[in-house]
C-alpha cells in the first residue's frame, strides 16, 4: 500500500474507530462492586460496559433484549432494572452453576426473562432492539461453540443495536459476516484510556435491501477493522501449524 493511502487509512481509523471512553457514574460502580463481591465473579462485565448499557437503556429504551452469556447476571439485572417496565430479555447460559446464580440474582424479575440453556437453540424471537454478546464463543469457561453467534445473528430479521463486551475478536468478525446478509451497520469502540481490550464495541444496525450498499458497508468496516481480521488469520494459521507439528 502506498504512503498516501496508508496515511488516509490511518486518519479514517482515528476519526471513525477511535475508542471513546465513558466515565463510570456512582451507579455503575455500585452495580459492578455488588457483583464483583460474589464467587466466580472474575469474568463479569467491566465498568465501561456497565456505564454504556445504562446510557443505552436511557437513550434507546430497548423493549426486546437478547443476551449471550448471562453469567452471574450483572448485565441481565441492569438491563431489566433500567429498561422500560414492559421490556423482556432472553439470555443464553449453558453452565449449570451460572444458571443457578442467574435464577438467584434475578429473583425479582422472574416474569421478565427467559433462560436459554443451550446455544444450539435459536432465540425465541427474530426481532430485538438490543443484543449483548458476553459469552458463547466456545472457549473454556465461555460456553457455546465458535460459530454460535453467527447462527444466532443470521437468524434475526431485525436488530437495532449489538453490544460486544470486551475484545472478542472472532465473535466481532462473525457478527459482521452475519449482519452483511441483511444490514448495514456502524461500529463504535469504547474503552478506558490506554486499555483497548477492556471496553466493548457498539454496532448500530439498519436493514438495507440493496446488496451493493451492504457489500460496500461490509468492505468499509473490514478495512477499518483490519487488525482484528489480521489477528484472526494469524490465530488460525498458528493453530494449523501446531496441529501439523503434532502429526
Ligand atoms: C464473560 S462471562 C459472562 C459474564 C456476565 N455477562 C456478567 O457480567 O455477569 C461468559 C460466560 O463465562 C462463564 N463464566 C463466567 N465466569 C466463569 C468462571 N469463573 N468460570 C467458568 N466459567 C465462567 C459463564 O458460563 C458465562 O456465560
Amino acid at each position: 500500500m502506498s504512503a498516501p493511502s496508508k496515511l488516509l487509512l490511518m486518519l479514517l481509523k482515528i476519526m471513525l474507530l477511535k475508542e471513546n471512553s465513558v466515565i463510570p457514574t456512582q451507579l455503575a460502580q455500585d452495580i459492578y462492586h455488588n457483583f464483583r463481591e460474589q464467587n466466580k465473579s472474575e469474568h463479569i462485565a467491566g465498568l465501561t460496559t456497565i456505564q454504556l448499557l445504562l446510557n443505552i437503556c436511557q437513550a434507546q429504551k430497548p423493549i426486546n433484549i437478547l443476551e449471550l452469556g448471562g453469567g452471574l447476571g450483572t448485565l441481565t439485572k441492569l438491563l431489566l432494572a433500567y429498561s422500560p417496565t414492559e421490556a423482556t430479555l432472553d439470555t443464553y447460559e449453558d453452565n449449570l452453576y451460572f444458571q443457578q446464580k442467574l435464577r438467584e440474582n434475578l429473583q425479582n424479575y422472574q416474569s421478565k426473562y427467559t433462560l436459554i440453556t443451550d446455544y444450539r437453540i435459536l432465540p425465541p424471537k427474530r426481532s430485538y432492539d438490543l443484543v449483548i454478546v458476553d459469552g458463547g464463543n466456545g472457549k473454556t469457561g465461555d460456553g457455546g461453540y465458535p460459530d454460535a453467534v453467527w447462527f444466532i445473528i443470521s437468524y434475526l430479521q431485525s436488530v437495532k443495536i449489538i453490544y460486544i463486551e470486551g475484545y472478542r475478536c472472532l465473535q466481532r468478525l462473525l457478527i459482521r459476516k452475519a449482519l452483511r446478509r441483511r444490514f448495514i451497520y456502524r461500529l463504535q469502540a469504547y474503552a478506558p484510556a490506554g486499555e483497548k481490550k477492556a471496553g466493548g464495541l457498539k454496532i448500530e444496525c439498519r436493514l438495507c435491501h440493496s446488496p451493493f450498499i451492504r457489500w460496500i458497508n461490509f468492505l468499509f468496516w473490514e478495512i477499518m477493522e483490519w487488525t482484528s481480521v489480521e489477528n484472526f488469520i494469524k490465530y488460525r494459521v498458528n493453530r494449523l501449524v501446531k496441529k501439523f507439528k503434532h502429526v
